[in-house]
């Protein structure tokens, strides 16, 4: 039987104004404008990963976003990560811009949600939990992403998502979105039927053309199996402490050996490198899937 995928209708595509219930991770770095226009331009929703970035910065991208792309996005900020004078410019810019909607990640906090809610976007917020989903919904959220403990990159949750999922479901009355791990239809599938009304991917979309993320990273990820992550908190600089992050092994995390938790983020080494270039697959390719 031929199926009509031109478009997959749920609560959140109605909300968002997407074709597919497929959210793009806001991933600081990767989640450039490329990325974000490509996912958004394909029928899902892109978000820019805009974690204390220069309010100039996120000017720009939500322009490249928009000259590449006129479907629907929004911008990825943590208020719990962020110099409350930084997030208050971010979220300027954000309003000023009128971009469609923000996602919120990690501690719920009322006051950006209701400044985002006054001036008419739509708000998104990752928790980890079903306490942290409630206070989402309390503040005034439109969706929730329910994060598990599979995620990539810094991991709110704190149990597996199929466990998590159904448990907010059963509590929240606004659309709620499985994230962690999800990267194939069957995921999908298998979210929705779990009560979810999408999917937010992070490292499936970090490996495209249009990721941000270094080459290197790139070729990380496309030759990991599924047992080559390490979960710690040697990555906590910035953030508050005890925020656990889903890394694949490397040099930091092999050199720590078995000392992978607590690690106090102002006590931890500040050298490092930022560098990018291109490899990898198409965000269409993936859509697809
Ligand atoms: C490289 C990377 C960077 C991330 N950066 C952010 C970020 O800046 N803001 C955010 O809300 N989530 C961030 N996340 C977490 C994602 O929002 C999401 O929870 C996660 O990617 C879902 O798991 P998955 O990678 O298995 O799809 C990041 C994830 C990765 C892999």
């Amino acid at each position: 039987m031929a199926i009509d995928m031109t478009s997959f209708a749920t609560p959140l595509t109605r909300l968002l104004g997407c074709r597919y219930p497929v959210i793009s991770a806001g991933m600081g770095g990767p989640a450039r404008a490329g990325l974000a226009a490509a996912v958004s331009h394909a029928g899902g929703f892109g978000l820019l990963g805009m974690v204390r970035e220069s309010p100039e910065l996120i000017s720009r991208e939500i322009a490249a976003v928009r000259a590449a792309t006129d479907q629907p996005f929004g911008v990825n900020l943590i208020p719990s990560a962020t110099d409350s004078s930084l997030l208050a410019a971010e979220l300027d810019v954000c309003l000023a811009a009128r971009v469609p909607a923000i996602c919120f990640f990690w501690d719920v906090v009322p006051d950006v949600v209701a400044r985002a809610k006054d001036a008419g976007v739509l708000v998104l917020y990752q928790v980890g939990s079903l306490e942290g989903a409630l206070a989402a919904e309390q503040a005034g959220a439109d969706v929730v992403i329910a994060q598990g403990i599979e995620a990539g990159g810094h991991v709110r949750g704190r149990t597996g998502i199929l466990t998590l999922l159904p448990e907010i479901v059963r509590h929240v009355r606004i659309p709620v979105v499985a994230s962690g791990g999800f990267a194939t239809g069957a995921g999908l599938v298998a979210a929705l039927a779990l009560g979810a009304a999408g999917i937010h991917c992070g490292t499936l979309f970090l490996a495209t053309h249009e990721s941000f993320a270094h080459d290197y990273h790139k070729q990380r990820i496309l030759a990991a199996q599924a047992g080559d992550t390490v979960y710690t908190d040697l990555f906590a600089i910035n953030w508050p402490p005890h925020s656990p992050v889903r890394v694949l092994a490397n040099s930091v995390t092999g050199k720590a050996g078995n000392n992978l938790f607590g690690h106090h983020p102002d006590r931890l080494p500040r050298d490092g490198f930022c560098c990018n270039k291109v490899v990898g697959y198409d965000v269409g390719d993936k859509m697809k899937d």
